[in-house]
């Protein structure tokens, strides 16, 4: 017989219940959406003053230059375009312009931006996904361009279009879009592109470059005293009155200064800083639930570039790994990494023997993205060599590890390098050096 008692399970109708009658904190909790646009954007008036200035002849008809911003991730770049687009909207009482928003990070090929496109203006599915000559789209676009826009302006927002530019037939299609005003009568458009990699200008067709214009407008990092209005107006409209504790705002603005000064990251810090102290039942948020936050976000953060980067870096990563669980006291070098690898690629399929020189670029690059650290130091008659410590939770890298297909098979495997008394020896020796 089945025990049907409750006694441990999760009693969902009573967490709902308990939910209910728990303390309020969120007020508005759509307010720190990434999709949702302020009704102030402090610290980026110069920005602003200069989009509306350039966009500001399309209320008279006229058309605008097209025009480039660039700015680190979280700079304002898109709320501050969007924001501008609402704002020239509401001066405009007839031609009111046309907005069509393109995340080339999502709609990422020439066919799918046309159709995209197309599909916007005309509010209707009308090209499939696939299967159009694109001239035949082009000829389509203008045609619609000029029949349902009309006189008005059309703004065709390129948002991450260094991801466009460095695709097959990015140049192509940019450079079409650019001209589409030589094939129109009566419509518009203007092209604004908006990019995080300011060194993307290199790929661009000097043509394309031209047309965006050599001028662009920057988007500087915030500053930690920046981020803290940013978050207290926010604050505003997001909580109930009374439930933030005075250290949290300048807490989430420090960590997220540190970080190149990220405007989402720190909203997203103040977020989840609420969504910890809702979920304790706490109608205080204190600045231990900013800091529980930092380490969540932080840990999601190492937990996708894990998996992300190619299998040899994950097979490195192993490496530094079984090390770690074995001999905890194992002083790392690169050249125990070399070893290891060599013997446990042996135990996954189609894996090719590194060199040492690729292994120490991997090294790099886990260095680099503060997964490990790695440390050049003299070591008598062993010379120069890096010390490589492991600079995450090895419980953490455990859990990602444990889900890769070709890894998770060995993570109890011990190394023959670890069960040697030659180790012990060099270890001993190292740690006198050191
Ligand atoms: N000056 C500001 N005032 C209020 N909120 C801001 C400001 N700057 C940025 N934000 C908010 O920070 C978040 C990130 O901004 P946004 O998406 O515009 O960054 P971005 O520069 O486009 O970044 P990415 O390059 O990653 O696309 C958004 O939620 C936005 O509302
Ligand atoms: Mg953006």
């Amino acid at each position: 017989m089945k025990n049907h008692s409750n006694d441990h399970q999760f009693n969902i109708d009573k967490f709902y219940k308990n939910y209910l009658k728990g303390p309020r904190i969120f007020n508005n909790r759509d307010a720190l959406e990434s999709s949702y646009i302020p009704e102030e954007l402090p610290h980026r008036d110069i920005q602003i003053k200069d989009i509306a200035e350039k966009t500001a002849c399309a209320l008279l008809g006229d058309t605008p230059p097209s025009f480039l911003c660039y700015g680190m991730t979280g700079t304002g770049k898109t709320a501050t375009i969007r924001y501008v687009s609402q704002k020239l909207a509401q001066q405009c009482s007839e031609l009111k312009p046309w907005w069509v928003y393109i995340n080339c990070n999502i709609v990422s090929t020439p066919y799918r931006i046309l159709a995209h496109i197309y599909n916007t203006i005309s509010r209707e599915e009308k090209i499939p996904p696939t299967g159009l000559p694109k001239d035949i789209i082009f000829k389509k676009l203008l045609g619609l361009l000029d029949s349902k826009v009309g006189n008005s302006i059309c703004f065709l927002v390129l948002d991450e279009i260094d991801i466009l530019v460095n695709k097959k037939g990015g140049n192509e299609i940019l450079y079409d879009l650019t001209r589409l005003n030589e094939n129109l009568d009566k419509c518009k458009t203007s092209l604004i592109g908006i990019s995080n990699k300011l060194k993307f200008k290199e790929n661009l067709d000097p043509r394309i470059l031209s047309s965006l214009g050599e001028e662009h407008i920057v988007f500087p990092s915030y500053n930690a005293s920046e981020l803290r209005d940013i978050l207290n107006n926010r604050a505003k409209i997001t909580f109930h009155e009374g439930v933030l504790k005075e250290d949290v705002i300048p807490l989430c603005a420090a960590f997220a200064a540190k970080e190149h000064g990220d405007a989402r990251k720190a909203l997203q810090l103040l977020r989840k800083a609420g969504e910890l102290a809702e979920r304790s039942q706490n109608k205080i948020i204190s600045s231990k639930y900013v800091e529980k936050a930092q380490a969540d976000l932080e840990n999601d953060y190492i937990i996708e570039y894990i998996r992300g980067i190619p299998l040899q870096a994950q097979i490195i990563l192993t490496t530094i790994y079984l090390i770690s669980k074995f001999s905890p006291e194992h002083i790392i070098i690169s050249g125990d990494i070399y070893e290891i690898h060599s013997e446990i690629k042996r135990l996954i399929p189609n894996i090719r023997q590194l060199t040492k020189r690729r292994i120490s670029d991997y090294i790099n690059e886990l260095t680099l993205a503060g997964i490990i650290s790695a440390e050049v130091k003299s070591m008598g008659h062993y010379g120069r060599t890096k010390i490589i410590k492991l600079d995450i939770e090895i419980k953490l890298l455990e859990s990602v590890l444990s889900e890769i297909e070709k890894i998770k098979g060995i993570l109890n495997y011990k190394p023959i390098l670890l069960q040697s008394d030659k180790v012990k020896l060099k270890d001993n020796i190292f740690k006198k050096l050191i």
